[in-house]
């Protein structure tokens, strides 16, 4: 595959760097947005192929001048992983905060909302594109008192199904990624007695979500692939 401009959504946490790092490796050029230039952990063989840019990317404006950074350095914008996104839950619905609703609405489907409707215009200026979303088995799998969650990630089933045919004519794939759960620092804290050998590693999730990007998966779009091993 030629080196492409790789956007990482959320690409300094704990799946997103290992995209960040995944596409560095096979020699792309990854621009990683998140609310701080923060400079993460980077292996420093990569760093030279990757950037930070500061957006928040649940705001329209952060997103289109994040946008127009990656456009002014490379000229155009071939991947878009929309790694973003959080977990909150504990009440049912009838007990759920508005403010709870609205943040995961807002950090969970309005930011790849945001980040998707702006990365395809520089994606069919050339004829090409490879967008990968972030849900969550729980989308499929409903557990009660996590609404919010898994109507968020619902909708970004839907938003990927739906977008995938808007941009099919231009040979730009829409897909979406089911974790179950990863083997995180911040997972292994919150749940220090589980079993963490099951776990998928983030380095696993990379790999998977390398494929969506690459040309052999052309034939895949409007997708919603489990990635839950054996977790
Ligand atoms: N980890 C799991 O077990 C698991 C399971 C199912 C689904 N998922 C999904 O997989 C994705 C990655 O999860 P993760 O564990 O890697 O999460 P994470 O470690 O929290 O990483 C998310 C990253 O996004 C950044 N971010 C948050 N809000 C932002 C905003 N408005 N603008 C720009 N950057 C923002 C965060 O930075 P800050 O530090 O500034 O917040 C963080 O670096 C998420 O969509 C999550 O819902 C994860």
């Amino acid at each position: 595959m030629p080196a492409r401009t790789v956007i990482v959504s959320g690409g300094a946490g704990g799946v997103g760097l290992a995209i960040t790092q995944r596409f560095a490796s096979e020699g792309h050029r990854v621009f990683v947005v998140e609310r701080e230039a923060v400079r993460a952990h980077l292996d420093p063989h990569l760093s030279d192929r990757i950037s930070f840019v500061a957006a928040d990317v649940t705001d329209e404006a952060s997103v289109v001048a994040a946008m127009g950074q990656v456009q002014q350095a490379t000229g155009r914008l071939d991947v878009l992983v929309n790694v973003v996104g959080g977990y909150a839950a504990g009440q049912p619905i009838s007990e759920l905060a508005a403010a709870t609703w609205d943040h995961m609405m807002n950090l969970n489907l309005r930011s790849a909302f945001l980040m998707a409707k702006h990365a395809v215009p520089p994606m069919i200026a050339h004829d090409w594109g490879r967008i990968i979303n972030f849900s969550a088995r729980a989308a499929r799998d409903t557990a009660a008192n996590a609404g919010a969650y898994a109507v968020s990630k619902a909708g970004v089933l839907a938003l990927t199904e739906v977008q995938a045919k808007e941009v099919l004519a231009h040979n730009i794939t829409v897909n979406a990624v089911l974790p179950s759960i990863v083997d995180t620092a911040a997972n292994r804290t919150a749940m220090p007695d589980a079993d963490f050998a099951h776990w998928p590693k983030a380095e696993e999730i990379a790999g998977v979500v390398a494929f969506l990007a690459s040309e052999a998966a052309g034939l895949i779009s409007g997708a919603g692939i489990p990635v839950y091993g054996r977790g």
